[in-house]
Parts: structure tokens; C-alpha cells; sequence
């Protein structure tokens, strides 16, 4: 019997693009072990717009998902992955520890994000985004292009 290698799926964009939704059917699909920064963030009384817990969240979530590499467990990080040093490190780390690693970037136009989140933020629990954050957060994002993609696994059939 072959030994699948375990494999790094970076979920990549932003808000309202479709990360928790996508990361959760992999998480059946595959299987893999999805770390989610906002769902802990939430679990752990903290608010959503924290940076400080947040970059503690995704730091300790980062040694957790080596861990579960290197024990062999393929794992799905939700991060968004704005920018493109922390996909490069992402990628150089998971190679070493032997795991393929896939980048999954989910490009949606401003208009269809606002759109999305408009219906979101009608859901009972659901932290509020408004249109203007979301236009502000798209000039901070840092698109891959396809040769960066062109780095990593492809995705699995
Ligand atoms: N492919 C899609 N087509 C249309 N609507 C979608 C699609 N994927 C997700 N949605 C809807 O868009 C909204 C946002 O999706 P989701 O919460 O998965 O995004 P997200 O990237 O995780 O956002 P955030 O960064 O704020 O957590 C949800 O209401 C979801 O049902
Ligand atoms: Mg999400």
C-alpha cells in the first residue's frame, strides 16, 4: 500500500472570498485538520480585530500545524495569506517537513465580496463587515501571480 504524503492547503483571500466555506469541505474531502485564526479568536473571547491575539493565534496555530505534518495529518490553514512572504515561508517550511503543499487562491471582485458579505452580516453571530473595510483591506492584499502559484502542488484531483 502507498503512503500518501501529507499535504498544506493555504486558503488565500479576502474576506468574504469563500475561505470557511472551501476550507470546510476540504477538511471532509481529504481529510485534513483545519486551523481557522477567526474561529479561535471568537473561541477565546477575543475580538476579530485584535491584531496582537491575532498574530499570537496564527503563531501558535503555525506550531500546531507542523506538528500535524510532521505526525503525518494533512492540514488546511484559513489565514487568507494577504501577503506574500508568509505563503513563501508557508511553502519553504512544509517542503522540509516533506509535505506537498497547495495554494488555494480564491480571487473575487470587490463588488461580488460586498455582496457577499451584505448576506453574511444578516446572519445571527455574524462579526459585521461593511463595504467600505472590505474596499480599504483590498489595497493591502497582495494578489499571487501565477508564477507564484506555479511554486507550489498542484491541487489534488
Ligand atoms: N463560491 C461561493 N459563491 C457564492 N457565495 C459564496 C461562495 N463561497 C462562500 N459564499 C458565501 O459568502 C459568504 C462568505 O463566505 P465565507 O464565510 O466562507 O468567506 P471567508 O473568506 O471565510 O470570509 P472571512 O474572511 O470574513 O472569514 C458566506 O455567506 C458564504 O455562504
Ligand atoms: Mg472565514
Amino acid at each position: 500500500m502507498s503512503e500518501r504524503r501529507p499535504r498544506l492547503v493555504l486558503i488565500c483571500g479576502l474576506p468574504g472570498a469563500g475561505k470557511t466555506t472551501l476550507a470546510k469541505r476540504l477538511e471532509r474531502e481529504m481529510p485534513a485538520a483545519r486551523l481557522c485564526p477567526d474561529e479561535r479568536l471568537a473561541e477565546t473571547g477575543f475580538s476579530r480585530f485584535d491584531e496582537a491575539a491575532r498574530a499570537r493565534i496564527e503563531r501558535d496555530q503555525w506550531v500546531h500545524a507542523q506538528d500535524l505534518l510532521t505526525a503525518g495529518s494533512s492540514v488546511v490553514l484559513e489565514n487568507g495569506f494577504w501577503e506574500r512572504g508568509e505563503r513563501d515561508e508557508k511553502r519553504l517550511r512544509a517542503r522540509e517537513l516533506g509535505a506537498e503543499v497547495e495554494l488555494r487562491y480564491l480571487a473575487v471582485p470587490l463588488a461580488e465580496l460586498q455582496r457577499r458579505i451584505a448576506v453574511r452580516n444578516r446572519e445571527p453571530g455574524s462579526v459585521v463587515l461593511t463595504a467600505e473595510m472590505l474596499r480599504e483591506w483590498q489595497g493591502g492584499f497582495e494578489a499571487p501571480t501565477q508564477d507564484e502559484l506555479d511554486l507550489f502542488d498542484p491541487p489534488m484531483p
